[in-house]
């Protein structure tokens, strides 16, 4: 049986990555490829209460790059790998570069560390493909505003968000085989058909 391919979805807040995440997993069903969608923190049940425990605490950068990391090992371990190995596509929201941006470049948690826990909780499961939703800081903030979404993440200043922007647009630069930035800031229609495109190119064509 081929392999399924991951996809992950990268990006600051407000970039409308859940929904993208959603129209993408349908558009493949609908397509016959059998998908399931996740998201991290989570994705299990421990990793969901390692989510809730997280996303309530505001622990220290490196607590939060363990907790992170305990709760992807189980999500590739138990849902991820297998679902790839089974055939199955897997659409993921937030993945390892989220780590990288939020732990590393604004947490400051070290490098070497990152890329040492990266590799014991994660490899060989590197997403195919990874969709970076870009969209500038105000447009970002503006949209979460408007859901009344400001969680403690988003509670930040414009620079914050600026460097985690900057962040993503490193890593997609710096690693061109799998990332792809997608304009965030055009209709969801635009968006979508968009990172079809870039599913088609990059990983059905190749299937074919
Ligand atoms: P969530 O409510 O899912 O936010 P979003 O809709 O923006 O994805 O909360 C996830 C938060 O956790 C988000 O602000 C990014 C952060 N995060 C990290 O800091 N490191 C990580 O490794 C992951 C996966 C998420």
């Amino acid at each position: 049986m081929t392999r399924g391919q991951f996809i992950t979805f990268e990006g600051g807040e407000g970039a409308g990555k859940s929904t993208q995440v959603a129209r993408l997993a349908e558009r493949l069903r609908a397509g016959g490829i059998p998908t399931v969608v996740a998201r991290e923190p989570g994705g299990t049940p421990l990793g969901e209460n390692i989510r809730d425990l997280v996303l309530q605490a505001s622990p220290e950068p490196v607590t939060e790059l363990l907790l992170f990391a305990a709760a992807r090992a189980e999500h590739v371990a138990k849902v991820i790998r297998p679902a790839l190995e089974h055939g199955t596509w897997v659409v993921c929201d937030r993945f390892i570069d989220s780590t990288r941006v939020y732990q590393g470049r604004l947490g400051g948690v070290p490098g070497d560390l990152i890329g040492a826990v990266e590799t014991h909780s994660v490899a060989p499961i590197f997403p195919d493909l990874t969709l970076v939703l870009d969209l500038s800081v105000e447009e970002g903030l503006k949209r979460t505003e408007a859901r009344g979404e400001l969680s403690r993440f988003d509670a930040k200043g414009t620079e914050y968000h600026q460097r985690l922007r900057n962040g993503f647009l490193d890593i997609a630069r710096a690693e061109p085989d799998r990332c792809v930035v997608i304009d965030g800031s055009r209709t969801p229609d635009e968006i979508a058909d968009d990172i079809w495109r870039s599913v088609e190119d990059r990983l059905l064509a190749k299937a074919r």
